[in-house]
């Protein structure tokens, strides 16, 4: 999809469709849709009229341009009242009334380099479909290959730069949801491990895979632990992103990659397995993230690992009251085979605080428990350290992703000992969500480190906002954020 800033009249350009907004309860048509009725005529207005057409959010109007325009159709998008407009909203909207068409152009009363980011990137994301498994008459065909941003006043350079960037976003998004989507039979470990170096060395980010031997050279137990009901072998990824001008901060990312998730021998009942191949989604947001930061140039060394194998039931398979011992040196009894995310992460957290980073954060769909406490919309946010939450949070909060900051309670922590080893790894039958996290805590020494637990939000069972059904992309637009917010400390 090609993306463009253009100062143009409406009257000549070269799209399909314009799309204008307007806010609702003004008498005074302003901007767009101004500007749309002076080229069109009194027509528009009536148009308006006969739809009872108020400007409420997100409501649209489709109407023809009687030939007035070289743009056959018009869509008005209400914009609502409230203060701030929803940029993304209002694109989303223009972009879904526009889906048959090829070229679209939006009209921007005022040309805010931000606001243009955020049409960008909704531009990008907002129609997002999963059609690769879709055949013939199935496979959705149209699809919007040009979009113009119509803004006022002169200069073009400064806003295509911020329209080019809020299209990175978009796109890391959309990939996101893309691995998230498929199917696990053709998106296991190796695949997953495949797909990850592919998208990296098309950005000139490094990408080093380790297989089952160099795990076990190195003595993550826990990890192969969780492989060894597998037929399919498990994969470590190292992405590393080293700006070309000296780094300002090195912040590692680790997410969990199962590619499929049955529970292993504590298996899942099949209503919960159903949707077992997003517990992958920690791992793509990873790479969602390092790619976007690569792409944007950001001064900050960004690495990320991608922790990849399934759960399964195979004869090899680990089970309840087996002990490993970490690659941090504690001993580990497992007590539910079901809770293999935590062992994964475990090993691959201890590795990657190896690399000193300034700070250390994962992305995991980790507990149902999570889902309890904050519903399905809302990611929990764990940390040892009050500014890097702060941090995250205000991230968080600007790119409009829902996060809540979860205690790492030391009246749980003794959920977790063991009669006969270091440690347990599933603690009781409260508070799961946060003895998850107590656990990881145990293997990440003294990193200044946050958990993201994406378990709701990472795939949903029904559209929300901007989010599709299935694999949603959540985190990327956070993460991203919070690396920028490092990079100028200032401007948030
Ligand atoms: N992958 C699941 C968590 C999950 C649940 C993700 C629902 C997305 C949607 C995780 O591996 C798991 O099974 N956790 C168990 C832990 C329990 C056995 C201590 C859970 O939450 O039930
Ligand atoms: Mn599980
Ligand atoms: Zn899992």
């Amino acid at each position: 999809m090609k993306l463009s800033i253009v100062h143009q009249s409406l009257r000549d350009l070269a799209v399909d469709v314009v799309v204008v907004g307007t806010r609702a309860g003004q008498k005074e048509r302003t901007g767009g849709l101004r500007a749309l009725a002076e080229a069109v005529g009194p027509s528009v207005e009536g148009a308006l009229e006969s739809e009872a057409f108020t400007g409420a959010e997100g409501s649209t109007v489709r109407l023809s341009t009687l030939g007035a325009l070289t743009a056959k159709t018009a869509v008005v998008v209400g914009l609502g009242s409230k203060p701030v407009v929803d940029v993304r909203a209002f694109v989303a909207k223009g972009m879904a009334a526009a889906r048959n068409a090829k070229r679209v152009a939006f009209v921007f009363d005022v040309a805010v380099p931000d606001e243009l980011a955020l049409a960008a990137e909704s531009a990008v994301s907002a129609t997002y479909r999963y059609t690769v498994y879709k055949t013939g008459d199935r496979k959705p065909k149209s699809e919007v290959e040009e979009v113009l941003f119509v803004v006022p006043g002169k200069g073009v350079t400064k806003l295509q730069k911020a329209v080019d960037e809020g299209a990175v976003i978009g796109r890391a998004v959309n990939l996101v949801r893309d691995l998230v989507n498929a199917p696990p039979n053709d998106l296991d470990a190796p695949a997953l491990a495949e797909s990850a170096r592919k998208e990296a060395a098309r950005r000139h980010v490094a990408c080093e895979v380790h297989g089952k031997k160099k795990l076990e050279k190195l003595g993550m137990n826990l990890f192969l632990a969780v492989n060894r009901g597998s037929a399919t072998e498990p994969r470590l990824v190292h992405l590393s992103y080293v700006p070309k001008k000296k780094a300002k901060k090195k912040v590692v990312f680790v997410g969990k990659g199962l590619t499929f998730d049955s529970g292993g021998l504590c298996i899942k009942p099949a209503g919960s397995m159903v949707t077992m191949k997003c517990d992958m989604a920690g791992a793509a947001t990873t790479l969602g993230i390092v790619l976007a930061a690569a792409e944007l140039e950001l001064p900050i060394e960004v690495h990320g690992f991608l922790a990849c194998t399934d759960n399964m039931t195979g004869g090899d398979a680990y089970r309840p009251g087996d002990v490993f011992s970490s690659l941090e040196g504690k001993t580990v009894e497992i007590i539910n085979t079901d809770a293999e995310g935590r062992l994964v992460l475990a090993d691959v957290l201890t590795y990657a605080a190896r690399l000193e980073p300034d700070y250390l954060i994962d992305h995991a769909t980790l507990t149902g428990a999570c889902m309890v406490a904050l519903g399905p919309y809302r990611a929990g946010l764990f940390a040892n350290d009050d500014e890097l939450a702060r941090l995250y949070l205000a991230a968080g909060e600007r790119e409009g992703e829902s996060l809540y900051r979860l205690p790492l309670d030391e009246d749980l922590r003794s959920m977790l000992d063991s009669d006969i080893a270091d440690l347990k790894h599933v603690g009781g039958q409260y508070g799961g969500t946060i003895t998850a996290a107590l656990f990881l805590r145990e293997f990440i020494g003294k990193t200044k480190w946050l958990h993201l637990d994406i378990a709701g939000p990472a795939f949903l069972d029904r559209p929300l906002g901007r989010y599709p059904k299935g694999g949603t992309g959540f985190g990327v637009a956070t993460g991203v954020r919070f690396l920028r917010a490092l990079a100028h400390p200032t401007k948030p």
